[in-house]
């Protein structure tokens, strides 16, 4: 439980380069010794965070020596998992009951388990109790010490568990194996301060800490030297980028540094809480030109009394007022949000309020939630909890609300010419080769597979509601 507070950061990219050696060498005997490559698997729950998280854990197993392999009948086996809300946590028991099995059949399979769920004292009495075949824990704090974790769970027969409660600590420079060459995400803070009163995030990812912004500069310029065309810059709530730091430095003030990366293409970022989204960032993010067509921008509700307590510091005012600004600045921006159904306490003129503000922004498209319960948080203790059948009725009219809405949005684009980075080749009709529009849209279209990370023109003829079929153009 300690945080090895006599090493320092530099020092500690050096020590898990040294146990990563150390690894080297042990995967390549026991693999000559089993006369075949040892081959790991790593499955993310989650968010984007957890999804780069991944690529760093990918990253490092790349490195040893192992083989990647999609099935989870592997030599090595980590769930990166989500705590945000409760299902997520009923899927990973769910399925580590699987992953017994096979672990049955392959002796020597070694179960590891990190990530969010992993910050939770419940969640690891619990696999202590009901899941002792699990080789390796660890927590969101101390991710960068799994090359030398791994080294322990392969010498030691008992379960490793380190977990740390929170940290200040930034590690850079280990490794990591991308997901897509061409585009990647870009760690630039760590941890959240709102306590948001339903979010679990700040219990489970600590307190906020910025990367300094050099480390990312460099960072994006080696991505960039590699091949990378975009980046998604990546915080739990990156409008409070800085803070902390000795640098004079904000937000906006990076996105115009990463802005003048030669060779770079476009710049998403996620995510931005209004409270902080400064005028500043909005001129930014009208003047850089690689700034993609969007902004992901999280209503959760649009009644000021359950905004209030869901400690989000904004009302349904300040909202619609912050999305004109938005908007006019950058009339074509493409708006997407998070809305919550069925927090404590909500009425149904609460949920109509909500209502009203999807129909009066008009989001390109939302991600619904219904209110899950997250021990700890304020929001757990509250009286008022909603019914079920309430919160499915809400939820069901919710979503026709911003589907419709969403449709009806989408449909204004066709006709028009996009610029696309294009992602794969597509999976059901392989004449196709499917790509992202600045605003994130997907659209499909004749092509091969040569065109794979470049940005294209594609006129879009046809609108099929989400995505869009289209042609090349010139
Ligand atoms: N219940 C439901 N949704 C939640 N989110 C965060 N915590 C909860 C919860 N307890 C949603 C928020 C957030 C998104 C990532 O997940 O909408 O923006
Ligand atoms: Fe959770 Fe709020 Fe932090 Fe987002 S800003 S991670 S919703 S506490």
């Amino acid at each position: 439980m300690n945080n090895n507070s006599s090493r320092t950061d530099e020092q500690e990219t050096l020590i898990q380069y040294e146990y990563i050696d150390k690894l080297k060498d042990i995967i390549s005997d026991k693999s000559n010794r089993l006369g075949r490559k040892l081959t790991y698997n790593v499955t993310t729950f989650g968010c984007q965070m957890n999804a780069r998280d991944s690529e760093k854990l990918r990253g490092i197993l790349d490195k040893v020596g192992y083989v990647r392999t999609e099935s989870e009948d592997a030599d090595f086996v980590i769930y990166n998992t989500c705590t945000v809300r409760e299902n997520a946590n009923n899927k990973v028991y769910g399925r580590l009951g699987y992953l017994h099995s096979l672990k049955k059949k392959n002796p020597n399979m070694i179960i590891a388990l990190c990530g969010c769920m992993m910050q939770e004292e419940v969640v690891i009495s619990k696999i202590k109790e009901s899941y002792s075949f699990v080789d390796l824990i660890f927590g969101t704090h101390n991710i960068f010490k799994f090359p030398e974790l791994l080294y322990n769970a392969i010498q030691s027969e008992d379960m490793i568990i380190d977990i740390w409660k929170d940290t200040t600590r930034i590690v850079e420079k280990l490794p990591t194996s991308r997901k897509y060459a061409f585009k990647s995400g870009v760690n630039i803070m760590f941890g959240c301060n709102n306590f948001c009163s339903y979010c679990i995030v700040p219990y489970v990812r600590g307190r906020e800490r910025s990367r300094k912004p050099d480390e990312i500069i460099d960072e994006i310029k080696e991505l960039v030297s590699d091949g990378v065309k975009e980046v998604m810059l990546l915080g739990q709530n990156v409008n409070s980028y800085g803070k902390g730091l000795e640098e004079d430095i904000d937000f906006a003030k990076l996105l115009r540094r990463v802005n003048d990366i030669e060779g770079l293409e476009r710049i998403r970022f996620m995510t931005s809480h209004p409270k902080d989204l400064s005028d500043e960032l909005i001129e930014a993010m009208a003047d850089c030109k690689k700034v993609c067509q969007h902004l992901h921008l999280p209503l959760q509700s649009g009644s000021s009394e359950i905004l209030g307590k869901m400690n989000r510091h904004y009302s349904k005012e300040d909202y619609l007022a912050l999305v004109d600004k938005i908007r006019d600045k950058m009339p074509d921006i493409a708006l997407t949000t998070d809305i919550i159904v069925g927090f404590p306490g909500e009425t149904e003129e609460d949920f109509l309020e909500t209502m009203d503000v999807v129909k009066k922004v008009e989001f390109d498209s939302a991600f619904t939630f219904i209110y899950s319960k997250r021990t700890g948080t304020p929001a757990a203790a509250m009286d008022n909890q909603v019914p079920e059948d309430v919160i499915k009725d809400r939820f069901d009219r919710l979503l026709a609300e911003v589907q419709s809405i969403g449709r009806s949005k989408a449909e204004t684009y066709t006709g028009s010419i996009q610029s696309v980075l294009v992602e794969n080749v597509n999976s059901q009709d392989d004449s196709l080769i499917s790509g992202r529009m600045s605003n994130n849209s997907i659209v499909h279209f004749p092509g091969d597979e040569s065109l794979i990370g470049s940005i294209v023109d594609v006129k879009l003829t046809e609108c099929k509601g989400f995505y869009y079929i289209g042609e090349l153009d010139g």
